[in-house]
């Protein structure tokens, strides 16, 4: 017999301040969700929401997909973990299909975008190992996770503040600023790591002279250029990579392939998994031993990751995101400089509108207030990150619901 729980919101509030570690910073007046279908929440006093938070670009394909669910549970009832001792063909798959999209290489499995980013940045730094270099310069403002690896990694010193002394090893630099990285790099630098826009950061994308400049100043010197891709990667923007989307704007997507890109978020849809391609010069670094992780690409991680790319491709995701993306940020830009909207900028799914006049934490909380979930980002940006297979009519219902806070 199903059992059916009364949900009350302020009990599950309550037993959050009890019960859990309070690291995260949730309005008081934040949903208590508990059902999704599509762009669709609900909370547990029955209000529904339309979510283009996506849990912070993670649910790529929306709430409670079937086919998502049918696979997850298929793979459960067959094979849900192994040890990396053995082989199970989702990995080798799953492998073959985001080297076949990214270019010739290899991937290390984790679970998140901070590990993706750790395992990115060890092979880096090993690559360079017996030459004692080790550094690698990052952007300020940049967002890398939160291990003590990634907060050293980051361009934030709010995020090392209280946690001792940081990891050595990462040199920060202004974001779109060539000239900065190249006078940062010196007889320790091993690599320079970059989201392809900046997403923690307030949606800043990486123009593509940037891109092509760094490209070529780290292949002169020798060194290993990371793109961290965990946020703004895996079709957001409507391209498999962002760095693709912005070099396609300026005609030059060809002339550009990093030597290592870190996955996580929308690669598992919700599912909790990460990955690192690493490019010839970097894919056989990491040897036995040298590095790993108990759950890295189990069997059920990986079917699940394969149904996500499988339903973007059949269903025409990318297409859709950067399309609806095209028109969320048209509706925006038409209400900028009105009330709290300022300037508008990202690509497909990735969205971020400047907040005036008001704290960006304010208008998310009014907006939720209106039914539409939206995410702060940097100081003063809300960011709009809907799932791929959003609708036309979903787009319009949120920028109206937008409109209504002006
Ligand atoms: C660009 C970027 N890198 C890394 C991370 C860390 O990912 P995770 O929270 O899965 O560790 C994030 C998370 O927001 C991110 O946006």
């Amino acid at each position: 017999m199903k059992t059916i729980h009364i949900v009350s919101s302020p009990q599950v509030r309550a037993d959050y301040a009890r019960h859990v570690v309070p690291s995260y910073k949730r309005a008081e007046t934040a949903p208590v969700l508990v059902r999704g279908q599509g762009t669709r929440v609900w909370d547990a006093d029955g209000k529904e929401y339309l979510d283009f938070g996506g849990g912070i670009a993670v649910n790529c394909l929306g709430h409670a997909s079937p086919r998502l669910a049918k696979s997850l549970q298929e793979q459960a009832a067959q094979l849900v973990h192994v040890s990396n001792l053995f082989y199970h063909p989702k990995q080798a798959e799953l492998a073959a299909e985001l080297v076949k999209r990214t270019g010739p290489g290899k991937i290390f499995f984790c679970n998140s975008g901070a590990e993706a980013n750790e395992a990115m940045v060890k092979a880096a730094r090993k690559a360079r190992a017996a030459e004692g270099r080790f550094e690698v310069i990052t952007t300020l403002n940049s967002f890398h996770g939160r291990t003590l690896g990634m907060i050293a990694a980051s361009g934030q010193e709010r995020l090392r503040e209280g946690f001792g002394p940081p990891m050595p090893g990462f040199v920060h630099v202004p974001y779109n600023d060539l000239a900065a990285v190249e006078k940062a790099m010196g007889p320790k630098t091993a690599a320079v790591m970059v989201e392809g826009i900046q997403g923690e950061g307030g949606v800043i994308p990486a123009t593509a002279e940037y891109l092509l400049g760094l490209r070529k100043l780290t292949r002169d010197k020798g060194l290993s250029l990371l793109m961290d891709s965990v946020q703004c990667g895996h079709y957001r923007t409507g391209c498999f990579q962002s760095y693709e989307r912005i070099l396609r704007e300026a005609g030059k997507k060809e002339e550009f392939l990093p030597d290592a890109v870190s996955m996580a978020k929308s690669l598992g849809g919700g599912f909790p998994v990460g990955a690192v391609w690493l490019g010839e010069k970097l894919m056989d670094v990491l040897g036995p031993g040298t590095h790993a992780t108990t759950y890295g690409g189990t069997a059920l991680a990986c079917a699940v990751a394969l149904e996500v790319l499988q339903i973007i491709e059949e269903e025409g995701l990318a297409e859709n995101v950067s399309a609806r993306g095209e028109e969320l940020k048209e509706g925006l830009g038409k209400l900028a400089g009105k009330g709290w909207v300022g300037e508008v900028r990202g690509f497909g799914g990735m969205v971020g509108v400047r907040v005036k006049g008001r704290p960006h934490a304010e208008v998310a909380a009014q907006l939720a207030g209106r039914g539409l979930l939206v995410v702060p980002a940097g100081s003063d940006v809300l960011r709009f990150l809907p799932p791929y297979n959003v609708s036309r009519q979903e787009v319009a219902e949120a920028l109206r619901k937008v409109e209504s806070t002006l």
